[in-house]
């Protein structure tokens, strides 16, 4: 067998994984979730998520990577003894990857669009209405959205071709530094808009009209989803990355330095979109539209605007492309460790099949306009990042967390002793029944009130259809993860 190839240093493993947690969710959803929550109370439990969920998640996954040496499409197999049914929790994780993508992908495209007409000149001393309109025009165009998704795809794929350390590890770690340089940069120059006090004080100041109106349960699911997301929990992204580690350093003081770079990033993100809106008059909750209606203005009126633009557009660019590159090396990996396949067939059969598959969300925005599939004015992207976010991440979490501290799945000492294997930080073992009933109960709770809340409130075919989904998907996860072989497990110390 050949070596499997390891970080060259410790920066690029955490940058690396660092690289594969900031994106989109950071410098894209998180402000438009923060907008359309209210504010300060959905930055509270999303704060407390991370820390009481997404860490020790984040601690299992990285484990589980290491200790297996694989990807999550043989990582259950290779830890579980025998006759159990973990192995078919791959499956979470591998339509998770190709879910993620299938509308991430265009979403940097849009980035990198935006980089492209800022850098032209198209913004410079435009009205924030056409600014607006020219969001729409780009949205009404599946052409032009098409081509810039297939730039994205092709652009990631092809640094994937290069390998892990020539290609993966190299070039995340450049645009890592340079993202970083670029949002402090931002952020100084948005504390200077005139109006941004207003927009610091909604993200300070919690708004109990939107509590009221949107339930709280959405807006505890909505801050739980998200600390998944940003975290790149649950489906394996992560895990990968841990198999390419090696043991001299411990797993928690890692996954520490990671969570507090992400959160930096979001904040900081945050920090710069909410007070433009206030400066520009635009509303907070306008949804996934938000930072392409806002920023533009931001950088239309002001001197240099053009470079500012362009950069700020580069540095979104950036993060959505390095998550993109870690997802399609998990997304390559698969056949590699499965099929046996070279990373040069893995990545060209994936790179093609990946421009299909983005095709759907493109069109859901035109063509496909009138399927509204989780109520009106809901569309493809919209069902897929469901799928993905609410569904997939959390349940796909909770079953990284059983595995790691049930009997008969890897169980509570190897999981200890791989996690802590090394210096650092430890994990505590007071922590055990707190990982083993806790947390997965406080999972699933929160996932089927924050389902209920979500639909009760649009029609009840809908609210029905979904449950019954939510159902359906627990009991298929609850009897893989319980199923325990009549003749005793054999102790399982691969
Ligand atoms: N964490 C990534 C982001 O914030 C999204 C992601 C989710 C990536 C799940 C991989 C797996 O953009």
């Amino acid at each position: 067998m050949a070596n499997r190839e390891r970080f060259t240093s410790r920066l690029g493993f955490i940058l690396v994984s660092a690289g594969c947690a900031v994106g989109l969710g950071n410098v894209w959803k998180f402000p438009y979730m923060c907008g359309q929550n209210g504010g300060a109370i959905f930055i509270l439990f999303y704060l407390a998520f991370l820390l009481i969920l997404g860490l020790p998640i984040m601690v299992c996954e990285f484990s589980v990577g290491r200790g297996s040496q694989k990807s999550t499409a043989s990582s259950f197999k290779l830890l579980q003894p025998e006759g159990t049914k973990w192995n078919r929790m791959k499956w979470i994780g591998i339509l998770g990857c190709y879910l993620l993508m299938m509308f991430y992908t265009m979403v940097g495209g849009w980035m990198i669009y935006y980089c492209f007409l800022t850098a032209s000149g198209k913004f410079v001393g435009k009205s924030p209405d056409l600014i607006d309109a020219e969001f729409g025009n780009m949205l009404a165009d599946p052409k032009t959205m098409m081509f810039w998704t297939i730039v994205t795809i092709v652009l990631a794929f092809g640094i994937c071709l290069l390998g892990m350390n020539r290609g993966v590890e190299k070039i995340t770690k450049g645009m890592m530094i340079c993202l970083f340089l670029l949002m402090g940069v931002l952020v100084i120059n948005t504390i200077t808009l005139p109006g941004a006090a207003e927009g610091f004080k909604f993200y300070l100041v919690p708004n109990m009209e939107v509590v009221k109106e949107k339930g709280i349960g959405t807006i505890i699911f909505g801050a739980m989803s998200q600390a998944f997301f940003t975290l790149s929990l649950g489906i394996g992204a992560m895990a990968i990355f841990g198999s390419y580690l090696d043991k001299d350093r411990s797993i928690p003081g890692e996954a520490v330095h990671i969570c507090i770079l992400d959160t930096l990033v979001a904040l900081m993100a945050g920090m710069i979109v909410i007070p433009s809106c206030f400066a520009f008059n635009v509303n907070p909750g306008a949804g996934p539209r938000l930072v392409f209606i806002t920023l533009p203005n931001v950088f239309a009126n002001m001197p240099g605007g053009r470079i500012w633009g362009t950069l700020f557009f580069l540095f979104l660019s950036f993060a959505a492309l390095t998550t993109i590159i870690a997802v399609f090396e998990n997304i390559s990996s698969y056949a590699m460790d499965n099929l046996g396949w070279s990373r040069k067939k893995s990545v060209i059969v994936n790179l093609v099949a990946m421009c299909f598959l983005t095709i759907p969300c493109v069109l859901g925005f035109n063509v496909l306009k009138g399927f509204e599939p989780l109520g009106p004015g809901t569309n493809i992207m919209d069902l897929e990042d469901f799928l993905v976010s609410s569904n997939l991440l959390p349940l796909g979490s909770v079953v990284y967390l059983m595995f790691c501290v049930r009997k008969n799945g890897w169980g509570w000492d190897n999981f200890l002793k791989e996690a802590n294997a090394g210096k650092g930080l430890k994990f505590s073992t007071k922590l055990r029944g707190y990982l083993t009933y806790v947390l997965p109960v406080a999972v699933v709770v929160i996932y089927l009130k924050g389902y209920y809340d979500m639909f009760a409130n649009k029609s009840t075919t809908l609210l029905i259809f979904w449950m019954c989904f939510a159902v359906a998907m627990l009991a298929w996860i609850g009897y893989s993860v319980f199923y325990t072989p009549k003749n005793k497990l054999q102790s399982n110390n691969k």
